[in-house]
């Protein structure tokens, strides 16, 4: 009776803290709910029953393309319930049992849903303490990628990565996915002979015979932070606590261009207080990676297209380094609440780049992402999409990587500028110092950091909370007037080149023998709209866009290669688009390609080839672009 009363109570509570997310309204101040909330994106119930521990044993069949594992999960009964519940998708589900003494137990699996897949509810005791999910992955399981040797660097063992966030971890282990449930793991996996297997969690540095290798991640982290990589990998050392893996063939590139991530870690320690995760190391991935990078804890995916071989593109190392404290430890409570992990981590991605290179420097990337920002405004509100320029998100019944767009970053970076130009850099910075190691392990809702700045900083001093205006900038549409712009010479400088060469002056006599990789993107993005063929050549063979080695140089001149038809970087266009898998650079020139008939004739000629090559992610997003339907190629 009393456990049911309970029961009922939370089930209430629970609903009343549903509503508050899906109206998108900030709960009453002093509300007792704050730390209530529901994610929509799993079945997980962990009010009445969760997980505190994994201890995960899997077998990886490269020749099947299967994970089989055994998920033995430690768990809190909180409320004596008869049942737990996991998410699952693509997953075969063996047995589950009960207990030390492993007694086999009933279970039950929900319908499929669209991208949530489907329930696991399992039968528990009221002092049931471990849950024994024996299972098999799918070959189509969305979040692993298995490549051929092909597909690699070095082209002779085949190679495996996960990309579990946002809620992919399910499709290859059963799990309760949600970024508000935390657990600590350990885990056993055996690979093929010759390939070196990594987590993200204490790891091996160098192959064994055996091909059985352990780890262990002592700190709770949520779902989407585990992950898998196996590959003929080798590693080399930074400094003591920091490090490079990748394929042999890039291993010398990768450690030069990461040269100062361990000047980069101290630079985010002395901002924002101590690393809390032991290692830090970076693994380069093979190009079908469909992000820059994933804050995996202890090991950062990466993609290779940072590989510039001149250090000019590490500020992605500097924001997945970043995510360590805002997210890895302070950890959105939902997807909804996602511009909590990524505006924090873009600013202070900036902020650690202006310690280490110069305010110069972290000026050109703040107004990079300011017109990042601008077009992505502009983009939404052509797509009829402007509710998710909001910071708060509802993405009850969608696709969570349908809603987590650039807004997330480049906004919710920009109110945090905004509230440090108002409140000055030191208050601002003692603010967020006591904010992550006040929230550590755990998880937060845009709610309860609203709360934590009302109570820490804004403190009761309505001008400075009229100032702030915090409620317009999370749950308004579009940017509040009074934000701040950055200014930078440097950009200034690169227009006027620009309006030279339009007046008359040669390109190759512009003083552009010193610009950065950022002043180039700049001149790129500024260029206007109409240009003849003969301007597009003069550009190419004064600066020879069309081979640079840069990736984000590279793309950027494609984009307007695309509009203006330059048909000379064609053969370029296409060898990219086959090689490289990242969305980011995918999606805007697939988009750019399909806007004529001739143009989408042509993508959807080269998509037939590139698309074994990229992983789910990508091509979920490009399927829609070129309205690709899975049937026309075979996977
Ligand atoms: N955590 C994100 C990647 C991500 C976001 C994966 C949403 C799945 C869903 C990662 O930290 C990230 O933001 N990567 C960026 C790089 C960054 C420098 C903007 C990327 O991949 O481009
Ligand atoms: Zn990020």
């Amino acid at each position: 009776m009393f456990r049911n009363s309970v029961y009922a109570f939370a089930t209430i509570l629970l609903f009343l803290a549903s509503c508050n997310t899906s109206e998108n309204k900030s709960p009453q101040k002093n509300s007792p709910m704050k730390n209530l909330f529901h994610d929509p994106h799993s079945f997980a119930i962990p009010s009445e029953a969760v997980i505190t521990h994994l201890s995960w044993d899997a077998v990886v069949d490269f020749e099947n393309k299967s994970i089989e594992g055994i998920a033995r999960y430690t768990i809190a009964n909180k409320t004596g319930t008869d049942r737990i519940r996991f998410d699952t998708r693509d997953l075969i589900i063996q047995k589950v049992t009960i207990g030390k003494e492993e007694k086999e137990t009933s279970f039950e699996m929900g319908d499929e849903q669209e991208f949530l897949g489907q329930a696991l509810t399992v039968s528990i005791a009221p002092k049931t303490e471990f849950v024994n999910i024996y299972y098999k992955s799918k070959p189509a399981a969305a979040a692993v990628q298995w490549l051929s040797p092909q597909q690699t660097a070095d082209k002779s063992h085949p190679y495996l990565f996960t990309q579990s966030q946002a809620i992919l971890a399910r499709t290859w282990i059963p799990i309760q996915d949600s970024p508000g449930i935390r657990f600590s793991y350990d885990a056993r996996v055996k690979v093929p002979a010759g390939m070196l297997s990594l987590m993200s969690a204490s790891n091996p540095r160098e192959k064994n015979e055996t091909g059985v290798y352990r780890y262990e991640m002592k700190q709770p982290i949520p779902a989407y932070l585990m992950a898998l990589v196996i590959g003929d990998v080798v590693f080399k050392p930074i400094d003591e606590r920091t490090g490079v893996y990748a394929e042999k063939s890039r291993i010398d590139a990768a450690r030069w261009e990461f040269e100062d991530m361990d000047e980069m870690l101290r630079a985010a320690e002395e901002l924002y207080g101590p690393y809390r995760w032991d290692r830090y190391d970076v693994i380069v991935l093979p190009p079908s990676f469909p992000f820059g990078g994933m804050e995996n804890p202890r090991l950062t995916f990466a993609t290779p297209t940072i590989l510039a071989g001149d250090r000019s593109l590490t500020s992605l190392i500097a924001h997945e380094m970043a995510h360590s404290w805002s997210g890895n430890l302070v950890t959105n409570a939902t997807w909804n609440d996602f511009w909590l992990n990524e505006g924090f981590t873009t600013y202070f991605e900036k902020r650690i780049m202006e310690k280490v290179y110069g305010a110069d420097y972290a000026k050109m990337l703040w107004a990079l992402s300011y017109q990042d920002l601008q077009s992505d405004l502009k983009d939404l509100k052509e797509d009829g999409m402007w509710n998710d320029t909001k910071l708060k998100l509802n993405l009850k019944g969608r696709n969570p990587d349908d809603g987590m767009t650039n807004i997330a970053y480049d906004k919710g970076s920009l109110f945090l500028l905004h509230i440090e130009r108002i409140t000055g850099r030191e208050r601002f910075d003692r603010f967020l110092k006591n904010y992550f190691s006040d929230n550590a392990f755990k998880s937060m809702t845009t709610e309860a950091f609203l709360e934590y700045l009302n109570a820490h900083l804004i403190n009761g001093d309505s001008v400075l909370a009229a100032q702030i205006n915090a409620e317009e900038w999370i749950y308004e549409p579009g940017l509040p007037e009074d934000h701040p712009v950055v200014k930078t010479d440097r950009f200034e400088k690169v227009e006027e080149s620009i309006k030279a060469w339009l007046g008359g002056t040669p390109a190759q006599d512009l003083p552009a023998s010193k610009w950065t990789t950022h002043e180039w993107l700049h001149f790129l993005r500024k260029m206007p709209a109409n240009l003849s063929k003969e301007q597009m050549n003069e550009l190419d063979q004064a600066f020879h866009f069309s081979e640079s080695g840069n990736s984000e140089i590279l793309a950027e001149w494609f984009q307007l290669a695309i509009a203006h038809r330059y048909e000379a970087a064609y053969p370029r266009l296409k060898a990219f688009l086959i090689q490289v898998g990242r969305r980011k650079f995918l999606k805007p020139l697939y988009e750019a390609l399909a806007k004529t008939p001739e143009g989408l004739k042509m993508a959807r000629e080269i998509y037939k080839e590139a698309r074994p090559n990229y992983h789910s992610v990508s091509y979920e997003t490009i399927d829609e672009i070129l309205d690709w339907k899975p049937s026309e190629s075979p996977n």
